[in-house]
């Protein structure tokens, strides 16, 4: 069965209570929860992985080859500054889903940046839990085109 990595940057295990005006008031494992509901609708297995330390989440994404077919990532602050998860990402060449909550484009500049753009399929923001399910879904619409699934 085609297996996806969702994967969760510094401070996503606050939510629900961080900043709900900003993030929503859905917790991490609400959010997992919405993930796995979702992905065995679309006959994914997924695996959900949150750490705030940026060196862990290289290793996840080092540890998702030949396990994980693809990945959906929010990588909270670490998306504006890390040419590390960036490289990660290039280098493992595992089909990568960008997912943040908010829209950081209407955020304020320092978030308008994306590392992890430009090492993924697409950016999907500002659509709450939701963007992950649809991150789900863009994963399984490309793995299918490209055969991989
Ligand atoms: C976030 C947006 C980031 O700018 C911020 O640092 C986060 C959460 C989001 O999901 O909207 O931690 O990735």
């Amino acid at each position: 069965m085609t297996s996806v990595l969702v994967l969760n940057g510094p401070n996503l295990n606050l939510l629900g209570t961080r900043q709900p005006e900003v993030y929503g008031s859905a917790t991490l494992a609400m959010v997992e929860d919405a993930c796995r509901a979702h992905a065995a609708k679309i006959g994914f297995e997924i695996a959900c992985l949150q750490s705030n330390h940026e060196g862990a989440l290289i290793d996840a994404i080092h540890d998702a080859k030949g396990r994980h077919q693809g990945i959906v990532l929010n990588a909270g602050a670490y998306t504006h500054t890390s040419i590390a998860l960036m490289d990660a990402l290039i280098s493992v060449e595992i089909p990568a889903v960008e997912v943040h909550l908010s829209n950081i484009h209407a955020r304020e500049t320092f978030r308008h940046t994306s590392y992890i753009a430009k090492a993924s399929l697409g950016q999907i923001c500002g659509f709450g839990t939701q963007g992950y399910l649809l991150a789900l879904d863009a994963l399984a619409a490309h793995l299918k085109a490209t055969g991989a699934a």
